[in-house]
């Protein structure tokens, strides 16, 4: 069975991101995926501090929750990144997330992330698509680095209001539609 990790990142629980990943989701599990939902606002999650003890020693130093999270990083097949645009960027919270993928960034925990499937889900309230793009960049230039394959995404502009989400069937549907093609 495949293993989705659908990552909210974004702090508002039940906002935009997180109905739009949860969509992608169900469509995964419609083709018989098992989901982990990571909703990182529940997670103490620090910054990076590029010490690279991960690199020395296999093991992150920073002793907060990601130590709990990398393995739930490892056993997926597919991850979904969902953050809305806050000032063009992904949110903080996503942001360290990302970050902390250093870890996979040397040879011996490599081939624990590399081939890994993932999609973007980013919602934000104005209503020019290129609001996303430094988001859209972010992901596609961070995930090829790391050798995982960027499968697709939903960019959903005109979504301010916490649920407004909901209005936009044709956004939700193109979200399962690509949890679906996602396992
Ligand atoms: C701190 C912050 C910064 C934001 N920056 C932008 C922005 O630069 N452009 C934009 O279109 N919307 C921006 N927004 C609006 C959110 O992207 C929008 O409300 C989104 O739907 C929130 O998603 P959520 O319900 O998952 O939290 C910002 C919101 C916040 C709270």
């Amino acid at each position: 069975m495949k293993m989705v990790l659908a990552v909210v990142g974004s702090p508002r629980r039940n906002g935009n991101t997180h109905m739009l990943v949860s969509r992608i989701a169900e469509g995964a599990k419609s083709e018989g995926a098992a989901v982990d939902e990571l909703f990182l606002g529940d997670y103490r999650i620090g910054e990076c501090d590029g010490c690279h003890n991960c690199w020395k020693v296999g093991r992150c130093s920073k002793g907060d929750d990601m130590g709990d999270i990398y393995p739930r990083i490892v056993a997926s097949d597919a991850i979904i990144f969902g953050t809305p645009v806050y000032w063009y960027g992904p949110t903080g919270l996503m942001k360290m997330f990302v970050d902390r993928f250093v870890y996979f960034n040397c040879p011996a925990n490599r081939k624990k992330i590399r081939n890994k499937k993932a999609v973007i889900a980013v919602p934000f309230e104005e209503t020019d698509p290129a609001t996303a793009r430094l988001v859209e960049e972010f992901f596609r230039r961070s995930l090829s680095y790391l050798e995982m394959e960027l499968v697709g995404g939903i960019i959903a502009p005109g979504v301010g209001q916490k649920g407004q989400i909901l209005e936009r069937t044709e956004c939700l549907d193109r979200a399962y539609a690509l949890g679906k093609q996602l396992v």
